[in-house]
């Protein structure tokens, strides 16, 4: 990477955090690695060949970063202190809005402190992307985390196009009900030309509470699937609202599977693992949403029962470190790893643990090669947007082998209908998912995967943009 100043940009994301985080070394240095998370994988090799500007958050507090030209991206750090960090980021984003949007599987806090540190940061994106676009850009906000910038960005310029897409998902109306400034937040999305959800349910949501809420009237209810928004008039403006499921790069992805290197290490892998008859995998950002505590539940009393062997099946789960100093996610972090010992201690044999637990962020390689190497994919979220990780796994496997356990409760789960499907919170039904996998007949399996790389080559990333980009007129 290179320092260089850019302005004027034709085309700009702003999103909480860049596609990098700067990483402080332990000798003071520092370098920077790819930022976790769904977005950022979807989003930067569509940026990338947009050209476009990013403006967001270097991922660690009380640094001021110049921006910066990746490749063909330039990035705009948004520097934020620590005390913002504890109270926008850990506080109002990931303990108020995250656990309220995800079916308040954890209760939701509202502190007023919260929200002033949303609002004072909000201001601050705002104020950086309207430096960094050029007359007339277009401008897309992404997620939770920045759902005040669309109205603050046309106060500040009106002559821009502007996008919002939410990458979580959008909880029914009950449930926002409770958010003490849910007027203030509907206003906010209602700033951009086009407000987009993951799933025709949560742009119905928004519609309903933009009516309610705003006492605006809501033309037309009907929600398509990306071509036929909904909308909403405001004052002389129409903002439009749909559903723009996202997807990742699945041509790039299927090649990397494909790759000599990334057999072999997938066979490697293997090897390393004992060669056991079958590979169990879970990826996830280590999160209370994610369902991680449900699956190994069912893998360790599929254990018990002798419906599964030690010997035969092992387990993989990939956890990103995630959000550590928010409460949730600590006490989730232990109670994971309390789960994965108990299991190792009951059923594993010296030098062959039966669930391998890695608290850490892969290399994109390596990843990739675990994908291959698996032979049943765990995804058993509580509630997610969309969850990529479901794609990427069909992605990688071309030979059609390797079978899907989905969370009927993933936005994934409306695309992935022939994934063996699950409802996380019926224990017993997990279980036999998980061993019907296991078990499924090759052809079976064969008929599955072909279902799903269908769906999945096809509707990719590039795809998602262009309907979005499409419907905002700013293709
Ligand atoms: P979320 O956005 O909530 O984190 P997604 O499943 O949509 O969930 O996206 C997660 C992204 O992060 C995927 O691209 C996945 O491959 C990647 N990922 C998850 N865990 C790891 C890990 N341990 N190492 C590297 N990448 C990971
Ligand atoms: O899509 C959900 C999301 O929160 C993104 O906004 C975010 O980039 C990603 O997950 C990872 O979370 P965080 O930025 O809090 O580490």
């Amino acid at each position: 990477m290179t320092d260089t100043t850019s302005t004027g940009a034709d085309f700009v994301v702003a999103a909480n955090r860049l596609p990098v985080d700067l990483e402080r070394l332990p000798d003071g240095t520092q370098q920077w690695k790819s930022s976790p998370g769904g977005l950022v994988a979807a989003l930067e090799p569509f940026l990338r060949s947009r050209r476009g500007a990013w403006v967001g958050w270097p991922g660690v507090p009380d640094v001021e970063v110049e921006p910066i030209t990746d490749g063909d991206m330039t990035l705009h750090p948004v520097p934020l202190s620590s005390a913002e960090l504890t109270d926008y980021y850990e506080g109002f984003a990931n303990a108020t809005l995250w656990p309220l949007y995800h079916d308040v599987v954890a209760p939701p806090m509202f502190h007023r402190h919260w929200w002033n540190a949303y609002v004072k940061i909000n201001v601050r994106f705002a104020a950086a992307t309207a430096k960094v676009a050029s007359e007339g850009a277009t401008v897309w906000v992404q997620d939770y985390q920045l759902q005040l910038v669309p109205q603050m960005l046309r106060g500040l310029r009106p002559d821009l196009r502007i996008g919002f897409f939410l990458h979580i998902p959008f909880p029914p109306v009950e449930l926002f009900m409770q958010l003490p400034w849910r007027a203030e937040l509907v206003h906010g999305l209602l700033g951009a030309d086009l407000v987009g959800f993951q799933l025709p349910g949560g742009a119905q949501n928004f519609l309903i509470l933009a009516r309610r809420l705003t006492g605006m009237l809501a033309t037309k209810s009907a929600v398509g699937m990306g071509t036929k928004p909904g909308q909403v008039t405001t004052g002389d403006r129409t903002v439009r609202v749909g559903a723009f499921p996202i997807s990742i790069d699945s041509t790039a992805l299927d090649k990397c599977a494909r790759s000599r290197p990334i057999r072999q290490r997938a066979a490697e892998i293997r090897k390393e693992l004992g060669n056991p008859a079958t590979i169990v995998l879970g990826v996830d950002r280590l999160d209370y949403t994610k369902g991680i505590d449900v699956r190994l539940r069912a893998l360790g009393e599929l254990y018990a029962e002798n419906r599964i062997s030690a010997h035969d099946v092992v387990m993989v789960q990939l956890a990103t470190p995630s959000r550590e100093r928010v409460e949730h996610y600590r006490r989730m972090r232990n109670h994971i790893e309390q789960a994965v010992s108990r299991i190792n201690g009951e059923f594993g044999r010296v030098g062959h643990p039966t669930v391998h637990y890695l608290h850490q962020s892969m290399p994109r390689n390596e990843l990739t090669a675990l994908f291959v190497a698996a032979d049943v994919m765990l995804v058993t979220p509580v509630r997610d947007g969309m969850n990529l990780v479901a794609k990427e796994y069909v992605a990688c496997r071309h030979d059609l082998s390797g079978t899907l356990v989905l969370s009927e409760f993933a936005g994934a789960a409306a695309e992935l209908t022939s994934a063996f499907l699950v409802n996380p919170h019926d224990l017993d039904g997990i279980k036999n998912a998980i061993e019907a996998a296991i078990t499924a007949d090759p052809a079976e399996g064969r008929r599955r995967m072909r279902a799903l790389r269908r769906q999945v080559m096809t509707h990719d990333v590039q795809r998602w943009a262009r309907s979005f980009l499409d419907a905002l007129g700013a293709s």
